[in-house]
């Protein structure tokens, strides 16, 4: 690798990622389109779940879309609607479900940036969604247009764009009130600049907002009715089937190493095995239908993700030492057991229900993962 092309960012915004497919899908369906809006709807949805290996053209050029979120193409179809409604939407789900993913190809489709977002903590504040000041420029010249400091929320209003929050039930429901006015106001009222043009800051078309919100959290803040009412909730589940989680792991896996410079060189057998172990104890189901207990924490594929990536570096970086199947059963111990310690005894209770029932049904690689049992009593 020469050395400018060694990446200066360790993420790049998708808008950034995908630039290229973003530029060829807005010249290959040139349909009308929602105000404000750089693609249509259909091709939204086609930058999001890929174009399922079709070569696809526009004039001379061709291009096979990228898979990237996994899941329904009628979830997404109706989040893309929602969008062009101008409605806000707020995707729900367990934790590492790609709601944030979602949410950012989404707002990268759409407006062309992903990157106007507030992150949702105990400690937001309204003014985190609605404006602060400059303190500098308030004090030297009192309240004035160049003196306000815009949220990313009225940074979209200003531009027509896709607004985003992050785990929006994180913040106190006064807070998350905010939002419900600017949602149902379509404006933002500046009391400091009254007398002015700038009083109001109202919203351009296209402007909306994408809130994430995790199903875990849900005890900490209640989400409020009135706000519940100005979005459409989508739930965001876990992939369907072992084979597209499989995939999907590999390929973000591989990406992953690819920045190393390395190749991936873990077997499918060992990735298969990783993906059942998660299902099954995320399920409290064997692929079988033996039962299985399920561990206090979310078994999320995000996770499914970071283990994969974690053995293809070992193999990339101790090429020979061992067996990368052998640190499997260590990473799966620290996922199960990273809430409540007592769970590393039902990861054993799975290893001592279906991974021996697998070993002596004959599969050589279960056998040598029931040998490893050790690695996580
Ligand atoms: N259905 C899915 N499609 C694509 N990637 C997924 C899917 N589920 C999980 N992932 C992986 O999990 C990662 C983390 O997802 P993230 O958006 O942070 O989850 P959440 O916001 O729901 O907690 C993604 O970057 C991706 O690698
Ligand atoms: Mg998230």
């Amino acid at each position: 690798m020469s050395i400018d092309t060694v990446p200066t960012r360790q993420v790049d915004p998708a808008e950034a990622t995908y630039a290229g497919e973003l530029e060829f899908l807005a010249r290959f369906d040139t349909g009308p389109r929602p105000p404000g809006w750089r693609l249509t709807p259909r091709a939204v949805v086609t930058f999001v779940l890929g174009s399922d290996g079709q070569e696809l053209r526009a004039g001379t050029e061709r291009l096979v879309v990228s898979p990237k979120f996994v899941g329904d193409r009628a979830l997404v179809e109706r989040c893309v609607v929602t969008l062009a409604g101008e409605r806000g939407l707020l995707l729900v789900g367990e934790p590492g479900t790609a709601k944030s993913m979602l949410s950012e190809l989404l707002a990268a489709a759409v407006s062309g940036t992903s990157e106007l977002v507030v992150q949702g903590t105990a400690g937001t504040t309204e003014d985190h969604f609605r404006y602060g000041w400059n303190y500098a420029l308030l004090l030297a010249n009192g309240p004035s247009p160049e003196a306000l400091v815009p949220s990313p929320v009225l940074s979209a209003m200003r531009t027509g764009a896709v607004g985003r929050v992050e785990e929006l039930t994180r913040c106190l429901p006064e807070v998350q009130d905010a939002l419900v006015s600017i949602l149902s106001d379509r404006r933002i009222a500046v009391p400091e600049l009254t007398g002015t043009p700038y009083a109001t800051a109202p919203a351009a078309p296209g402007f909306t907002v994408i809130a994430t919100a995790n199903i875990r959290d849900r005890g900490v803040s209640e989400m409020s009715a009135a706000l519940k009412r100005r979005f459409n909730v989508e739930t965001v589940g876990p992939i369907p089937t072992l084979a597209d989680e499989i995939a999907l792991v590999k390929r973000r896996a591989t990406t992953s190493v690819a920045r190393s410079g390395a190749a991936f060189a873990v077997d499918d057998a060992v990735l298969e095995a990783l993906v059942t172990a998660f299902r099954d104890l995320r399920n409290g189901e064997s692929v079988e239908g033996w039962e299985v207990q399920r561990p206090s924490t979310v078994m999320s594929t995000a996770e499914a993700v970071a283990v994969a990536t974690s053995l293809a570096l070992a193999a990339a970086y101790f090429p020979g030492d061992r067996d990368v199947l052998s640190l499997l059963p260590g990473h799966l111990r620290g996922v199960a057991a990273k809430d409540d310690p007592a769970d590393a005894a039902t990861l054993l209770g799975y290893w001592d229900g279906s991974v021996r029932r697998r070993a002596e049904d004959g599969s050589r690689l279960w056998r040598q993962l029931w040998e490893l049992r050790h690695a996580i009593s």
